[in-house]
C-alpha cells in the first residue's frame, strides 16, 4: 500500500494496526527526501539557508492579472521581512506563491517555459540561526555530540545538508516496530565522515537533470527548477540517533557488501573476473545500517566490516579535544546565538 515515507506513521498504523514484527528493508529511499542547507561555523554556530525565489516582470506578465496581484502582495511581505531593496523591478515570492507560480509556469508551452525558467526566475539564499527552525533545532540537539566532535577535529566551518525527514522516517518506523530489524541501504556517511568530506570539498548534495543520464551536475539546485532530481548523502549517525529515540538499538553499520553475509567469500572470488561484482563489493559510498528491537543482527559472520557510527574524541587532535564540550553546547542551543 502506498504511503509517505517522510512521515510513515499514518500509513504504518493503517497497514499494521498491531505494529510490525519482522524486517523493514529500504534501498536508496532517505537520500531522496529533501534537505536543509546549513553552515556550521568553526565555533559551533549553525545558520540555515532560506531560499527566496525572485521573478522578473517578463515572467509575471505571462501569468495573468490575479496571480500578478498575488505576486505583488507577496513581494511586499518578503521585502519587509528581510529588508530587501535590490531589484526593484523584480518580485520576491513566499513559499505559498511559489507553489502556485511553478504549476502556472509549467502549463506554458515548453520552449516558453524553459526560456523563462532560464532567464526570469532567480533564487537567493538568506541565512538565519538554525535554532529558529524547530525541526533543525531538534536535529542539532539530538546529534550535537557527534557534530561537535567532528567539527572540533579542525579549525574550520563546514556546509552540511541536513535531512530532518530521514529523522522522522526512522523515528516513526521505529515506533511501529514491535520486534525485528530495520535495514536501511543507501549512500552516505557517519556524521564524522560527512563533516570531514565537506572539508575535503566532496559533493554530498547532487542534482540530476534530464540533460545527462546520471551524471551529477555540481550541486546547482537553482539552474533548472522543477526539472531536476536532487539527492543528498544520508547521515547514518543521525538515523541511528533518531532510531534510538524510538527504542531501536544499533545492530550493524558497514559497507553495503555486508548484506551478503557468509556469501561474501564466494563473491570475492567471483569479483576477480566480474567487474559488476567487483564494483558492488568495492563501492565506498553505499552503506547498510541495521537497527533493531528485541532482535539479533540479521547480518553475522567473520566477513563483515563494521564501521564506526558515533564520532570519537580519540580521533580529534589532543590539543583540540577541550573544544568539544563548548561546541556541543552551542550546537544544542545551550549557548546564545550570534
Ligand atoms: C532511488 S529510488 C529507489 C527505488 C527502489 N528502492 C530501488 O532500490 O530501486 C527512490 C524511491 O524512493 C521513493 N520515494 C522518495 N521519496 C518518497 C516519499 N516521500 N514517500 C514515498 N516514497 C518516496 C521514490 O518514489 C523512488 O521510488
Amino acid at each position: 500500500m502506498e504511503g509517505a515515507a517522510r512521515a510513515p506513521g499514518p500509513a504504518l498504523a493503517r497497514d499494521f494496526p498491531n505494529g510490525i514484527t519482522g524486517f523493514v528493508v529500504t534501498n536508496e529511499v532517505p537520500d531522496a527526501f529533501g534537505v536543509h542547507k546549513l553552515t556550521l561555523t568553526a565555533d559551533g554556530h549553525a545558520f540555515a539557508a532560506l531560499v527566496v525565489p525572485r521573478v522578473e516582470s517578463a515572467l509575471v506578465d505571462v501569468l495573468g492579472d490575479s496571480l500578478a496581484r498575488r505576486i505583488t502582495a507577496a513581494d511586499a511581505t518578503v521585502r519587509a521581512t528581510f529588508g530587501f531593496r535590490e531589484h526593484p523591478d523584480d518580485r520576491y515570492l513566499d513559499a505559498e506563491t511559489f507553489a502556485v507560480v511553478m504549476p502556472a509556469l509549467f502549463a506554458l508551452p515548453v520552449e516558453r517555459r524553459d526560456a523563462l525558467l532560464a532567464s526570469a526566475l532567480w533564487f537567493e539564499e538568506v541565512y538565519v540561526p538554525a535554532a529558529k527552525i524547530p525541526e533543525l533545532a531538534a536535529h542539532l540537539a539530538v546529534n550535537a555530540a557527534d557534530y561537535a566532535t567532528a567539527l572540533a577535529a579542525e579549525d574550520s566551518g563546514v556546509v552540511l545538508y541536513l535531512n530532518t525527514h530521514a529523522d522522522r522516517f526512522m523515528r516513526e518506523l521505529g515506533a511501529a516496530l514491535r520486534a525485528g530489524a530495520i535495514v536501511t541501504i543507501d549512500y552516505g556517511e557517519s556524521a564524522w565522515g560527512l563533516v570531514q568530506c565537506a572539508r575535503r570539498g566532496d559533493f554530498p548534495f547532487r542534482v540530476y537533470g534530464e540533460w545527462q543520464d546520471y551524471v551529477p551536475r555540481p550541486n546547482d539546485p537553482y539552474s533548472a527548477p522543477g526539472t531536476q532530481d536532487m539527492t543528498a548523502d544520508v547521515n547514518f549517525t543521525a538515523l541511528a540517533n533518531a532510531g534510538r529515540e524510538a527504542g531501536l538499538e544499533l545492530l550493524h553499520f558497514g559497507p553495503e557488501r555486508d548484506v551478503t553475509g557468509a556469501d561474501l567469500r564466494a563473491l570475492l572470488a567471483e569479483a576477480l573476473h566480474d567487474n559488476a561484482t567487483a564494483e558492488f563489493l568495492g563501492n565506498p559510498l553505499f552503506k547498510v545500517l541495521v537497527l533493531g528491537k528485541r532482535c539479533a543482527s540479521p547480518l553475522a559472520g567473520p566477513w563483515l566490516t563494521p564501521l564506526p557510527l558515533a564520532s570519537r574524541e580519540q580521533d580529534v587532535p589532543k590539543s583540540r579535544r577541550p573544544l568539544v564540550a563548548r561546541l556541543r553546547d552551542t550546537l544544542a542551543g545551550k549557548v546564545a546565538d550570534r
